[in-house]
């Protein structure tokens, strides 16, 4: 049988590395990082919301329990965000991954540069989603590998030091993937189909992995560790640090911090979900704050549909709750392409797709 190749994805323009900036100068921030008053985050005036992000137990999911199957369709449905527990990935992966990750930022420069992304893709150590010599960057640099299928992989972007790095990612990338086929046969269920049907809707369930290094700011009132955007992806699932917050999402006109959780994930609906439950499920806008006193590291693995598949409401999900159709057919991949050709921009994108 003929492989098929690895997809490339979008070009971005080559930006300074955030890291090695604060490493030289930890005071100064660059104009191009500073934020208008209004997208500046509040850092005194954190919201008591926090406390009511859903928290969900993936070993009851695992054996059909309604009453966890209503929690799943009501958190998705008013937060598009919840936490994961008892999901399965044991713990000495999820420390080990957080510390050769920890590990590989920390190498000199000169040695993660045999990395950088290149100017074509996404592939790599660098920074995607910069599209204009003008447009406001981001407070972070990122690793971002395509680890599912394997035949997508980009071998001479993967990390030969420190040792055991590739070796760890294997695993917490396959630890994540048997979640996601979880969570996903759950989403088959609530949206009141078999359960195999949204995982085959993927045609292959793609799997990418971005480690995203927040360097400590010292202004961080006025930069953004992640600008405000919404995940292309079917769902998304986040590890973060326990000692750390940074992750917040929109609820209601609000920015409502995702505190950590010791070895929980995060989980949020991305466009396809929102785009097949016909806005029932909600990919919800999110972005992360930087501090000043603390390093923060998340790995953000992102599944999504091969890019053949046609995205578009499912029939069943334009009932009398929904009647009309909201999202117009879209080839994943020129969706996907689209929208990295765009600065990170709120919910702007799958906005496109409506009618
Ligand atoms: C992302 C993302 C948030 C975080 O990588 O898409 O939203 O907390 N990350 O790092
Ligand atoms: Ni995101």
């Amino acid at each position: 049988m003929e492989m098929e190749e690895a997809p490339t994805y979008a070009p971005s323009i080559a930006v300074l590395n955030v890291q090695e900036m604060v490493r030289r100068d930890p005071l100064h921030v660059p104009q191009r990082y500073i934020r208008s008053e209004e997208d500046r985050p509040k850092l005194s005036k954190p919201s008591h919301l926090s406390s009511q992000i859903p928290i969900i137990d993936l070993s009851l999911l695992a054996i059909g329990d309604n009453e966890e199957l209503s929690k799943l369709d009501l958190a998705s449905q008013s937060w598009g965000f919840f936490q994961v527990v008892n999901h399965g990935v044991a713990e000495d992966i999820l420390n080990s991954m957080k510390k050769l990750s920890t590990e590989f930022f920390e190498l000199p420069i000169k040695e993660k540069e045999k990395y950088s992304m290149p100017l074509n893709d996404i592939h790599g150590y660098g920074h995607a989603y910069v599209v204009s010599d003008e447009q406001l960057l981001d407070w972070s640099d990122a690793l971002m590998l395509l680890v599912h299928p394997t035949n997508y992989r980009k071998i001479q972007f993967w990390p030969v030091k420190p040792d055991g790095f590739k070796e760890i990612i294997e695993s917490y990338s396959n630890g994540i993937r048997k979640v996601a086929e979880q969570l996903l046969v759950s989403f088959s269920l609530i949206m009141g189909m078999k359960q195999d049907v949204i995982l085959g809707m993927h045609k292959k369930l793609v799997q990418a992995l971005r480690i995203n290094y927040y360097p400590t700011c010292s202004i961080p009132d006025q930069v953004l560790g992640i600008s405000p955007h919404s995940d292309t992806s079917t769902i998304t699932i986040l590890m973060q640090d326990d000692d750390v917050a940074g992750l917040q999402i929109r609820h209601n006109e609000n920015w409502v911090s995702v505190n950590p959780i010791p070895n929980a994930l995060v989980v949020n609906v991305g466009d396809v979900l929102e785009i097949w439950s016909n806005g029932k499920y909600k990919s919800v806008e999110h972005r992360a704050i930087t501090n000043e006193k603390i390093t923060r590291i998340s790995y953000a693995s992102f599944l999504l549909p091969h890019d053949d598949v046609d995205i578009e409401p499912l029939d069943h999900m334009i009932n009398p709750q929904r009647p009309i159709k909201i999202y117009k057919r879209v080839k994943y991949g020129e969706y996907l392409r689209s929208s990295m050709k765009r600065k990170m921009e709120g919910k702007a994108h799958v906005d496109m797709a409506k009618y």
